[in-house]
């Protein structure tokens, strides 16, 4: 059985499992690579099937020994032309690599905002997980949330707010350049991307842990922000994703506030542009990742999420190199803003024409190597292509 990349818009829609499992191993052999770290034990990651919320299992189970639940919305193989998402086979991958080195590594995969799955997490945390967890990330990227409450389902919508823009942006499935315009967004629009997007669920994650009496003392959680800069400011920070993201640091005092009694603490990290699912369905922003990442690349800074989380909790959270800004917000994302880099990926972004933008000129080439890479394509390594059946895959346990 053979699979290859066919896109839609900027989403890929096949999954190579093969590919995926040495991508699993690749990210596995770059945190043993940079050593041990005394981290967390027991580890709870709420999105953690691709990108940032797979590199952060990755970072604490192999970097600094921790068992690790992971909670994913994700689809396992069904037919040869439907093999499922990639996220389903990494948590398989991941957690076979776990086990062997002796790590517990459990996977729920359903909707993390449904009282469910929260339940059932709660109540295998306490049964079989040793009872705590002293470190909760939330890492869910999503279009939709329903509110378990209330049953209301919200859509999210990323737009500017009070302005239209307009700009160029890729499509990466006829790799051309092409103008898009994006329009401001409807009140309702911006509450409903708040009500997915920002920082609500993970305050009631906490506050169902807490009352479950499931944290331990000095716990930490974290959530993944993104601030930008001026290049992006438009259709990002002054957008509806970037009121979800004010959201998040809103709910992170309340939460500092639910752990005070613990000596626990919320951390909003501002975390750097890297290639995710998520990130490439943002408009405009595959334009500014080609120009920034040839601008960091060339400078030695770029990095995927694997480096980028492994740096993170290895020198920030449990390190001694955290960087902070006025609002208590963690930032590994200043390599980006620094304005050397800044400038030069704005000069760059001028440069850029639909007849140039994917030459050397730009960091094309490594945008679609690391796009290619989420679903098992252009895997490094992956060279054997080991064959599998569908009943193969079919076999696997989530
Ligand atoms: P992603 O799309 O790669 O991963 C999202 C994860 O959420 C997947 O594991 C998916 O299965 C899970 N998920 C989605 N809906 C779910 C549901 N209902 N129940 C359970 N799991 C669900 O996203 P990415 O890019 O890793 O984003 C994670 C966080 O990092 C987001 O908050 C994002 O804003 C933030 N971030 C991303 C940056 C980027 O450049 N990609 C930059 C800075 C922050």
């Amino acid at each position: 059985m053979e699979s290859k990349p066919v896109l839609r818009g900027n989403v890929l829609m096949t999954v190579n499992p093969m590919g995926l499992k040495q991508e699993i191993q690749n990210q596995i052999d770059y945190v043993k690579s940079q050593g041990h770290y005394e981290g967390p034990k027991k580890v709870l990651v709420l999105g953690a099937s691709s990108s940032y919320g797979l590199a952060t299992r990755i970072t604490t189970a192999f970097g600094a020994g921790a068992d690790t639940i992971g909670v994913s919305y994700d689809k396992g193989p069904r037919s040869e032309k439907n093999l499922g998402t990639p996220g389903w086979y990494n948590n398989v991958f991941f957690r076979q690599a776990a086990e062997k080195e002796g790590l517990v590594a459990k996977n729920f995969v359903g909707d993390a905002f449904s009282q469910a799955l929260k339940d059932d997490v709660v109540h295998y945390i306490k049964e079989e997980f040793g009872g705590k967890v002293d470190l909760v990330v939330y890492s869910l990227a999503t279009g939709r949330r329903t509110d378990p409450e209330t049953g209301e389902t919200y859509h999210s919508a990323i737009k500017s707010i009070g302005q239209e823009v307009v700009g160029p942006n890729i499509n990466l499935q006829k790799e051309e350049l092409y103008e898009e315009v994006l329009e401001p967004a409807s009140e309702e629009e911006i509450e409903a991307t708040v009500k997915v997007m920002g920082g609500e669920d993970w305050y009631g994650w906490i506050k169902l842990l807490k009352e479950a009496d499931v944290l331990a003392e000095g716990v930490q959680t974290v959530i993944y922000s993104y601030l930008g800069s001026d290049l992006n400011r438009s259709y990002y920070q002054d957008g509806t994703l970037g009121r979800a993201k004010a959201d998040c640091d809103e709910k992170a005092e309340w939460i500092n506030q639910e752990l005070e009694y613990l000596g626990g603490k919320a951390q909003v990290v501002v975390a750097t542009a890297v290639t995710t699912k998520a990130s490439a369905v943002i408009p405009f922003f595959p334009i500014y990742c080609i120009a920034l990442y040839k601008v960091m690349a060339e400078r030695g800074t770029h990095e995927t999420p694997i480096m980028h989380q492994d740096r993170i909790y290895r020198d920030m959270v449990y390190g001694n190199q955290a960087a902070y800004d006025d609002k208590g917000r963690l930032r590994p994302d200043l390599w980006e803003l620094d304005p050397e880099v800044q400038a030069q990926t704005e000069a760059l972004i001028k440069e850029i024409t639909p007849d140039n933008f994917k030459t050397d000129l730009t960091a094309y080439d490594l945008l679609w190597h690391e796009f290619l890479n989420l679903n098992g394509f252009d895997v490094d390594g992956d060279d054997a292509q080991e064959a599998v059946s569908l009943d193969d895959l079919k076999a696997l346990e989530a």
